[in-house]
């Protein structure tokens, strides 16, 4: 018989503990510092624009300091159950039209509510909050995928969502905004009239298309004048890249049920959670000086923080709100140009990535968007599947690692991160490809 095509696990085997990687290299990891002075945080200071929970975490406070497995909290448990574990695909369509002899799979994050990988970390989040007693969380989202993620946990808690949502992604994907109002969340399209900063801006340039550091600046606006509000970070937190080591975690087993020692690891980045999420089991392997697999970061070539950016301590928003983060980084201020791909605009890169990368873990390249269309397009084709734009640079990767192999004449196994659908992306697609309204 024909070997396996997909890999499920059972909901028993769903792992129960988080990968906490930053407390394996806690001498090493760069912890977030107020203002210009650079002075040391406390968790009671964070708290005034995270729940206490995620300032907890950001300053590896406890045993988020010494204990590499965070257990997973019931409740979470209990939404993991209702979509966890995710498939584990080979993509045998694309195999064959590379005409590659090595094999390729990929994990589908794209099943999960809302069609992300980010519930996973939106619901530990609202959690938080909810038994901190909080009334509601605030966020900035791009391609609206966090947003979408973080009004539906935020539902599920019984807690109000307020989203500003940069204006490009707002005008051109008013479909997750759906998704979102649908949740009973408020989207506001970034920068907004709501905040001081968004009206100064909107004065300047009325036709402003925002970014997400704005965004995040007027969310934590927000959180500061408003009561009983915090922020809530999809991508360039700890807290979130800790959640998503579920998908590293599951990863990890499944392969080893295929009976697969990968050569090569995909993903693409936005902030950084996906990639680090998904390869966090094998990092720690390497973490530990054992041989592991290549690990490749895509990020987007309009946004090239890691492959351009500077390895330094920055803001995380535009108006210096947030605390200063040491990460790969093109500038605060940075405005990148109106993309598709809105999940992968974010100035810089989350700082644990970031050290991974800077300690040489983890090479990064940048993918042009037109070709991450056409190859999100080409993935379709073959597979069925329509990858979110931010997903299509892992697949393009993906693709350049197979054809390189090709070349050297090896059959290497690789595996990439869908990290979400590209169903409410359409109309990106439709521009890229051509196509008439
Ligand atoms: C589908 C998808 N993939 C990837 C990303 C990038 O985020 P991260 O690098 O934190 O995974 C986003 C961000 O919004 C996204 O929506």
């Amino acid at each position: 018989m024909r070997e396996n095509t997909k890999w499920i696990l059972s909901d028993r085997e769903i792992p129960d503990a988080w990968l906490n990687l930053a407390a394996l290299v806690r001498n090493e990891y760069p912890l977030p510092v107020e203002g210009e002075a650079m002075r040391p945080l406390t968790v009671q200071g964070l708290s005034s624009r995270y729940s206490e929970e995620c300032a907890r975490i950001e300053l590896l406070d406890g045993s988020y300091g010494t204990d590499l497995d965070i257990s997973i909290p019931g409740e979470v448990m209990d939404q993991y159950r209702k979509y966890r574990t995710t498939p584990l695909f080979r993509a045998r369509g694309l195999e064959k039209h590379l005409g590659y002899e090595g094999r390729i799979f990929y994990k589908r994050e794209d099943f999960n509510p809302t069609g992300s990988h980010k519930p996973n970390t939106a619901i530990p989040q609202a959690l938080y909050a909810k038994e901190q007693g909080l009334r509601g969380l605030v966020t900035d989202t791009g391609a609206g995928q966090w947003g979408a993620a973080m009004a539906w946990a935020c539902r599920n808690y019984g807690l109000e969502c307020t989203v500003f949502m940069t204006r490009n992604s707002f005008i051109a994907k008013p479909y997750r905004r759906y998704l979102m109002e649908l949740a009973g969340a408020l989207v506001h399209s970034s920068p907004s009239e709501m905040t001081a900063q968004g009206r100064t801006l909107l004065a300047e340039n009325p036709d402003h298309q925002g970014s997400l550091g704005i965004g995040m600046g007027e969310a934590l606006e927000t959180v500061l004048h408003g009561d009983g509000f915090r922020l809530a970070l999809g991508c360039m937190s700890y807290y979130a890249a800790l959640h998503q080591t579920i998908v590293g975690l599951e990863l990890v087993k499944q392969l080893a049920q295929a009976g697969v020692e990968p050569d090569v690891l995909v993903a693409c980045v936005g902030g950084g959670t996906n990639l680090f999420g998904f390869m966090s089991a094998y990092l720690l392997r390497k973490l530990r000086g054992d041989p592991g697999p290549e690990m490749i970061a895509a990020e987007s070539a309009n946004v090239p923080s890691l492959t351009k950016g500077e390895y330094r301590y920055d803001y995380a928003d535009a108006f210096k709100l947030t605390p200063k983060v040491k990460m790969y980084t093109l500038g605060h201020q940075f405005l990148p140009p109106k993309i598709h791909s809105g999940g992968l605009r974010y100035h810089g890169k989350s700082p644990i990535l970031s050290l991974m990368v800077k300690k040489g873990l983890v090479r990064a390249i940048a993918i042009e968007q037109e070709r991450a269309f056409e190859v999100g397009g080409l993935f379709y084709e073959c597979e069925g599947v329509l990858p979110a734009p931010e997903s299509a640079h892992a697949i393009a990767a993906t693709i350049d690692a197979a054809k390189l192999a090709k070349a050297e004449g090896r059959k290497k196994d690789i595996v990439f991160c869908l990290s979400g659908t590209g169903y409410l992306d359409l109309r990106g697609y439709a521009d890229m490809f051509g196509l008439k309204p």
